[in-house]
């Protein structure tokens, strides 16, 4: 298709048609699909219906193809829709929420859920996901942190990059792949309070260092959409901020794609009070060049007299237009307009047993082990059981945004223990028997935390508690002196003092499909927990951010007996769980950290390596981390950051070696105008098992 006769074949109304996308619901009223967001009678006529250029959303390929036919059938130009659709963590087989696959510090496994939701997703007929969530959040207030990859931009930066290029492999009109829609540009995961949608206050040097990072990495890796975000930037709605729409993103970014307004998002610039109208918010739209707005209609109602106005120019409009018509080119629409939508495809590869399977391999290694105090974990064989709490019968346990994952068809936690042969007494909540029925047991599981509705949009919170009519289970079987495993299913970092009475604590976070099957695997032994915390675990609510690589301040808490340094009268600084912790049933033993050099130059390279040694008798993975800290700097630096990290398998008594090549580009820093900077001086290099129990040595740079 020449899409540049196709344009100039176009009437405006028709052009401006395809930068509206609508909820399936325009099309058949009855349509399967979920939409988060207030829907809403949008007021188009079926003229406009049939110009509109995308639909968000749709239930299977029966639906897609019925809305393709009905469109193509009734417009003019016949230029297919584009479907797409919140694919966060999987399709119909479900992975671990994002925050946990982080936890497993292999993004080779972001990559991997990628291809199998696309797989899925393309039988349904879906062109596009609205993911990856590029948003680096250090505030579990905001409940959005389940669907990033946590408080690092260098981690988050590595499974964006690996999930975009899993939805999309290279070419996005090949059968199996679909194009990846990043979001949500930029800075939405830091709403002041930790309230979602609210206001963001960030200097460009946070932007540039810190929160910037994962989008940047997503565009390199060739995200053909980037939607902005709800928040405002300096003062003004991102959706509609020329400086970041344009300036930053388009050119200093080279973003050549499609941009799309988060759901209603130019409308909210009216909220904002930024645009007195929708006829001002889509001049300011046009001007910003987002390409599609998603579910209002700022633009198709006002964007003729605009032009005719000269507040905006047809060029604006078309450049926007034959971006729309390239990516529609590129998912091959023009040759294959219902793409792979197929009923018989959907029953083979939607939910099959391989996907499945792949998706407990995947959950093993994103569950973190807390506490395991004596080694109470992995359990014993044979072991009668006293399993309480929500969770114990629960089958929601897939995570939000996950619209197709079934939840019923999961396992709970009580049927996996039981089909692994453990005897287990479910203990009511309410029952009065139950000091009788713990006096019969070896040992309690706890299954608490959050429902997974609890996280996710709109789902900000200030108490990160367990609720004490879940926390008093655990002290009432300590009590009965019994020995307690606290299981935990929450999408955010939680405060957990108050279930500190647990002998052992497994934090599963929502694993999806297996979660169950996961969780007991790992509790029998059978899987040796490996995940680490991508995001720090606070004390206290009030810490907020607590993150690991912070400035030392000008008055750091090194000398406890001065009162005029940075610290908290009631609290301590660092977190209850700290970014890179994690347990496993094996043990390693960090020692014998080693530089080839002790200088280095632009040109050079250096290699550093520790010795890892596993004393236990248990294979298991290790995730080694190797962070920097540049000692003195024109502008301030953090105590440490990550810059590498190994996930290696290690036999027991066996020591490894791990080797790690820095460069230069690993010292630079960025100033607040975005540009690389490095001085002459001394690096400390870190190596260790997380972010706080560390083996260090240093290099000179010159
Ligand atoms: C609103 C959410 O913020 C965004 O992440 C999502 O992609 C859209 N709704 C579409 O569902």
């Amino acid at each position: 298709m020449n899409i540049n006769k196709l344009l100039s074949s176009m009437t405006l109304e028709e052009k401006i048609g395809q930068m509206i996308q609508l909820p399936p619901r325009n099309f058949i009223i009855d349509s399967d699909t979920d939409v988060i967001g207030n829907e809403y009678d949008l007021g188009l006529d079926l003229d406009q219906i049939y110009t509109t250029g995308s639909i968000l959303g749709i239930g299977s390929a029966t639906e897609m193809k019925e809305i393709q036919t009905k469109y193509l059938e009734s417009s003019r130009l016949k230029i297919p829709l584009i479907f797409m659709a919140d694919i966060v963590h999987g399709y119909e087989t479900i992975f671990p929420i994002p925050l946990a696959l982080s936890c497993s510090w292999n993004e080779k496994l972001a990559f991997d859920t990628a291809r199998i939701s696309a797989v899925e997703a393309a039988t349904s007929g879906i062109h596009v996901t609205f993911a990856p969530m590029a948003d680096l959040s250090r505030d579990p207030r905001w409940g959005r942190v389940l669907e990033g990859f946590g408080e690092d931009t260098y981690l988050l930066s590595r499974f964006t990059e690996s999930m975009v290029k899993g939805f999309q492999q290279n070419d996005v009109s090949l059968k199996g792949n679909i194009a990846s829609c990043v979001k949500h540009f930029v800075g939405y995961g830091a709403p002041i309070a930790g309230r979602d949608y609210n206001t963001v206050d960030m200097s460009k040097l946070s932007l540039y260092q810190d929160y910037i990072g994962g989008y940047k990495s997503a565009i390199e890796a060739g995200a053909k959409l980037v939607m902005s975000s709800f928040n405002t930037f300096d003062g003004i709605p991102v959706t509609v901020n020329e400086n970041l729409m344009v300036e930053v993103l388009r050119e200093k970014l080279g973003f050549e794609g499609v941009t799309i307004t988060d759901f209603d998002g130019l409308n909210q610039v009216i909220a904002h009070r930024v645009a007195e109208n929708q006829r001002e918010a889509a001049v300011l739209g046009v001007k910003a060049k987002i390409d599609i707005e998603m579910a209002s209609t700022c633009y198709i109602d006002n964007i003729v007299q605009l032009i005719s106005d000269q507040r905006i120019s047809i060029k604006e409009i078309d450049e926007a237009v034959m971006r729309i018509l390239r990516l529609k080119s590129q998912l091959g629409l023009f040759s294959n307009p219902f793409s792979f939508a197929n009923e018989e495809d959907e029953k083979l590869l939607v939910r099959s047993s391989n996907h499945l399977e792949n998706a407990k391999e995947i959950a093993s290694e994103c569950a973190v082990l807390l506490k395991n105090e004596k080694q109470i974990l992995p359990l014993k064989e044979g072991l009668k059981i006293a399993l309480i709490g929500p969770f114990a019968t629960e089958t929601k346990t897939n995570g939000a945004w996950s619209w197709r994952g079934n939840n019923y068809k999961n396992v709970t936690l009580f049927e996996a223990l039981t089909t692994n042969g453990y005897n287990v007494d479910i203990i009511d909540y309410l029952n009065e028997q139950i000091e009788d029925q713990l006096s019969k047991v070896d040992v309690v599981i706890c299954a608490l935390g959050e429902h997974q509705d609890d996280s996710g949009e709109a789902k900000s919170k200030v108490n990160l508690e367990l609720p004490d009519r879940q926390v008093k289970w655990i002290d009432f079987a300590k009590k009965s002196n019994k020995k307690v495993i606290t299981v935990l299913y929450n999408g955010r970092p939680l405060v957990l003092n108050n279930i500190d009475n647990s002998d052992a604590i497994l934090e599963a976070w929502f694993l999806g499909s297996k979660t169950n099957e996961t969780i007991v695997d790992i509790l029998t032994g059978k899987i040796n927990p490996s995940g680490k915390l991508t995001m720090s675990f606070p004390r206290h609510v009030g810490q907020i951010p607590v993150y690991y690589n912070q400035l030392t301040t000008g008055r750091p808490r090194l000398d406890q007996s001065n009162p005029y340094t940075s610290f908290y009268l009631d609290c301590g600084n660092t977190p209850k769980y700290s970014f890179g912790f994690g347990l496993s049933y094996s043990n390693f033993i960090y020692g014998n950290i080693l530089i080839n050099k002790k200088y280095m130059t632009k040109k050079d390279t250096i290699q550093v390596s520790i010795d890892v040694k596993n004393t236990s008798s248990i294979g298991g993975y290790e995730i080694v981390q190797l962070y920097i800290r540049d000692e003195v700097s024109i502008i301030a630096r953090p105590e440490k950051e990550l810059k590498r990290y190994k996930k290696i398998w290690i036999d027991p008594n066996i020591t490894e070696t791990i080797q790690f090549t820095l460069s230069v580009k690993d010292l630079y820093y960025k100033n607040p105008k975005d540009e690389s900077k490095i001085e002459s001086g001394v690096f400390t290099i870190l190596i260790g098992p997380n972010s706080t129990n560390l083996h260090s040595t240093k290099i000179n740079f010159q």
